[in-house]
């Protein structure tokens, strides 16, 4: 059977989105240095320093490419510790981890680099969609060699779960109630046998499970009730609810230290001062919650103004004003961009917007800031 080649981290730091574990390898490689808690087996780290990981604020002493340094263990989730602890202690018991919630609330984000602090490997993932196949969930075959030689274990195409099956790591299956119900079902007998049965072969006709395996999915709370899931699949899963960010500082933050992070990726130099993206998250949470902070009632719009949402326009808007502008993002930028987050399918969303630039922007026109957004918005809507 074919087995997963290495990544190789060299090329991997120039491609455009590297998987957290490569363009987080510093840090992992640092909390690793420092880990001396047990591990379940087969994980990277203990579950404290997962979690410790995931939350950040510390900054420990490594030895990083054979140099003394220290290196501080960012953010990555902004969020209730005690969910994250949970969700660390569902990996390594004998259930599956189920993270529910709106879209845009970092279920897959958080899956993503839990899978890179406790398997080293976050690219392990099945995509969920309609057209997602048992075969994509278990195994296939190479029908040429098959044809030629007959079934082999040489002629198998393991499936990322046979992968981490094999190796005693966390497969991520994304969006897994889009999936049809037959593609589900076969998931109950790997949560439950850990093992999947290959009829085809004479010999070795079973692949078990090493310890540590187990299974992230991430389910968008919209889709619920495409396929919902099924009440024996359901007690596989521990559910954990991502709720979307409740205040707006900490939202603000994530904004603000994701765009840079993308602003850096993509080598855009431009700096959003955290005014913008005050006025930015406030529209977005006026929009969401249906009130504003004068206590007016506004209406909400059917799109989910979620913080993924607000990050895109945040980092559109510093790309508009590089390539288009003197790299000085300011609350017109916004205005600009923000119409394709706010109104996507649902045309009585622009009325809403309209509305909202109407009644509260245009009162709290005379601030500067709002100003700007005030004239870029009108500039858009016509
Ligand atoms: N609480 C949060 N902490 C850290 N990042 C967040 C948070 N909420 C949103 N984000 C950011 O939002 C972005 C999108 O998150 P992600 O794609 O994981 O959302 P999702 O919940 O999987 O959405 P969907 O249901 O549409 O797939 C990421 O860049 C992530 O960093
Ligand atoms: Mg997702």
């Amino acid at each position: 059977m074919p087995r997963k080649k290495k990544t190789d981290s060299s090329n991997q730091s120039k491609v455009l989105r590297a998987p957290a574990e490569i363009q987080y390898a510093d840090q992992l490689e640092a909390m690793g240095q420092n880990d001396k808690d047990p591990r379940p087996p087969s994980w990277k780290l203990s579950p404290r320093a997962v979690l410790t990981y995931i939350l950040g604020g510390e900054t420990v002493k490594a030895k990083i490419k054979r140099k003394s340094c220290e290196v501080a263990i960012t953010k990555k989730f902004f969020g209730d510790a005690a969910l994250v602890e949970r969700a660390i202690v569902t990996l390594a018991s004998e259930r599956a981890l189920l993270l529910v919630g709106d879209p845009g609330t970092a279920k897959s984000w958080l899956s993503e680099h839990l899978t890179a602090a406790i398997s080293g490997d976050s690219t392990l993932t099945i995509q969920g969609t309609a057209g997602t196949t048992e075969e994509q969930t278990k195994y296939s075959w190479n029908i040429a060699r098959i044809i030629a030689e007959g079934p082999k274990p040489e002629n198998m195409i393991p499936s990322p779960t046979m992968i981490a099956m094999q190796s005693g790591a966390i497969l991520r299956f994304e969006e897994i109630t889009r999936c049809v119900p037959d593609v589900q079902d076969s998931l109950v007998s790997i949560l439950s046998d850990k093992a999947i049965a290959i009829p085809e072969l004479p010999e070795a006709n079973r692949i078990n499970a090493m310890p540590g395996f187990n299974v992230i999915a991430t389910a968008n709370t919209r889709d619920q009730g495409v396929n919902e899931l099924s009440a024996a699949l359901k007690r596989r899963f521990n559910y954990i609810h991502i709720p979307i960010v409740g205040d707006h500082k900490t939202e603000v933050k994530i904004v603000q230290q994701r765009t840079e992070e993308l602003m850096q990726q993509y080598a855009i130099p431009v700096a959003i001062e955290p005014p913008v993206l005050d006025l930015l998250c406030r529209v977005f949470r006026e929009m969401r919650d249906g009130k504003t902070a004068e206590g007016v009632s506004v209406k909400q719009t059917s799109t989910v103004l979620s913080t993924a949402e607000a990050i895109s326009v945040a980092f559109e808007s510093a790309l508009q004003a590089h390539y288009f502008g003197d790299s000085h993002v300011t609350s017109g930028h916004i205005a600009k961009n923000i119409l394709g987050s706010v109104v996507k399918e649902d045309l009585t969303d622009l009325g809403i917007f309209k509305e909202y630039v109407r009644i509260v922007v245009k009162q709290r026109a005379a601030e500067g800031m709002w100003k700007d957004f005030h004239k870029g918005a009108t500039n858009v809507l016509g």
